[in-house]
């Protein structure tokens, strides 16, 4: 019998197998399984994890001192709020996301304001770190540390006590020689990431890796990576746009249910307090086809714009394509309009938008959704065609970027007055969503009108008398 000389190797979650298949026995993922010959393995040594350390000793509970004093803020306020107060000495965190939506930036603005950095640049090479220290903070003086090394034992021995924090850009890049597969395999990840962590925890510095998205949205490498870490930081966003929104899916120290809001401009990526600014603009509300809604993003109420186009399609099957909301859901949305308000969205394409370039899955979208189909596809807003005219008349300003705005001051005040919030059942019905005072609260705080939901409409055919 031939000798075998390799396995398949899971990429998910690391199980082995004699033979292809399409679906990983173990976890169930598909074309997950890539053929590695057998010395590229990882060793099954038992003692792998082992880094020279004595054994620690058990204790008794009860004579664990807890610190006092756990995170450690940073100048970053919004990136202190996902983390739940700041970073933790010996805490591991995970920034994930697609190539290009600021990982990199964000984490270098964060060494710019900490004291003793050293920043693992092995997907950059020192001099463009250098730089974008220099264009982000042209005056500083920050002491930051720049090491282009891929090689996790030489990364890890420089991890000393007093650092202020470690980046590594990225996990997926580093590798160690003991294994031979190429870097970013499951083996090299997931020995990296438990070397990293073993010096974070014994030198007690805090420590920031880069994670890569995959095409399918999910943290490249094992999913026993995020296991590992004491928190996962995803940064998602339109990349055209400048909205960027920093989640936490995991965190050991805090709550998840966090976002911190970002916007990205020629400074780097600057903290949103006021999220209006980018997710509402001028004409919202105001136009047919553009409506004011609430969604509830963590424990974070955001009003936005949302924005419908619909028009007769030239195609059998209409099309329904949605940015920042879920296509499945807009489809579903359709088919309850078309059954119930016979506006013949049937025959038509629909476009939505969640202005601003966030993306939300809060089922209270839903509302606004329907509201800007309805109004879209009836040519109204909300006061019954009486501002439409009012601005089809207007002499509008010769086109320039700056006076491509109609401006608030333009329309009248009451422009302004309906925020539509709910979940739309099949049946056409309005349902309560979760955390209705909080938004309330923040449409009070923003005055911009009343926050309508399934108090005040119970139906999408009733919903059709507010527009
Ligand atoms: P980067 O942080 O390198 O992305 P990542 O590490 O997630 O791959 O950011 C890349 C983009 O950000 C790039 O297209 C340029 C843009 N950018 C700005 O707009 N302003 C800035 O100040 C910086 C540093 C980058
Ligand atoms: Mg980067």
């Amino acid at each position: 019998m031939p000798k075998t000389t390799s396995v398949w190797e899971c990429q998910n979650c690391g199980s082995q197998f004699p033979k292809w298949a399409g679906k990983c026995p173990e976890c169930g993922k598909w074309n997950s399984l890539v053929e590695t010959p057998i010395s590229q393995t990882v060793p099954a040594v038992s003692n792998r994890y082992q880094t020279g350390v004595e054994p620690q000793a058990a204790v008794d509970w009860k004579k664990v001192s807890g610190s006092e004093k756990l995170h450690i803020p940073t100048a970053i306020v919004e990136l202190n709020r996902v983390l739940g107060g700041g970073l933790v000495p010996g805490g591991v965190s995970l920034i994930a996301g697609e190539p290009g939506i600021g990982k990199s930036t964000l984490l270098s603005q964060l060494a710019l304001n900490i004291e003793n950095v050293l920043y693992i640049n092995g997907e950059e090479s020192s001099p463009q770190v250098a730089n974008r220290l220099r264009r982000l903070q042209p005056k500083s003086q920050a002491k930051i540390t720049l090491l282009a090394d891929t090689n996790i034992d030489s990364v890890v021995g420089r991890i000393k006590r007093g650092l202020g924090l470690v980046v590594v850009d990225s996990i997926q890049v580093m590798y160690s020689s003991e294994l031979r597969s190429a870097p970013g395999s499951i083996g090299q990840i997931r020995e990296c990431a438990l070397k990293l962590i073993n010096a974070a925890k014994s030198m007690e510095v805090p420590v920031m890796l880069v994670g890569h998205f995959t095409k399918s949205g999910e943290v490249a490498g094992p999913k026993l990576l995020e296991h590992m870490v004491d928190a996962v930081l995803v940064l998602e966003g339109e990349r055209s746009g400048n909205f960027r929104m920093l989640r936490a899916v995991k965190n050991r120290f805090g709550a998840v249910d966090e976002v911190g809001l970002f916007a990205m401009n020629d400074g780097g990526m600057r903290e949103v307090t006021n999220p209006g600014e980018l997710l509402i603009g001028d004409t919202a509300g105001k136009l047919p086809g553009s409506v004011l809604g609430c969604v509830l993003e963590g424990q974070r109420p955001l009003v936005l714009e949302i924005q419908a186009l619909t028009v007769p399609s030239k195609l059998p099957l209409p099309r329904r394509v949605g940015h920042g909301i879920n296509e499945h859901r807009l489809q579903l949305l359709c088919a309850v309009i078309e059954k119930h308000l016979g506006l013949g969205v049937g025959e038509k394409d629909v476009f939505v938008n969640v202005a601003g370039g966030l993306r939300s899955q809060d089922p209270g979208l839903d509302l606004a959704v329907v509201a800007a189909i309805i109004s879209s596809a009836n040519g109204r807003t909300k006061d019954k065609g009486r501002r439409t005219k009012e601005i089809r008349e207007r002499q509008l300003p010769a086109f320039s970027s700056s006076s491509l705005s109609l401006g608030v001051e333009d329309l009248q005040p009451s422009a302004f007055s309906l925020i539509f919030c709910g979940e739309v059942g099949l049946l056409g019905e309005v349902r309560q969503v979760q955390g209705w005072d909080r938004r309330e609260k923040e449409v009070g705080r923003l005055q911009l009108g009343k926050l309508v939901g399934s108090n005040q409409i119970k139906t999408i055919t009733k919903l059709q008398e507010y527009l």
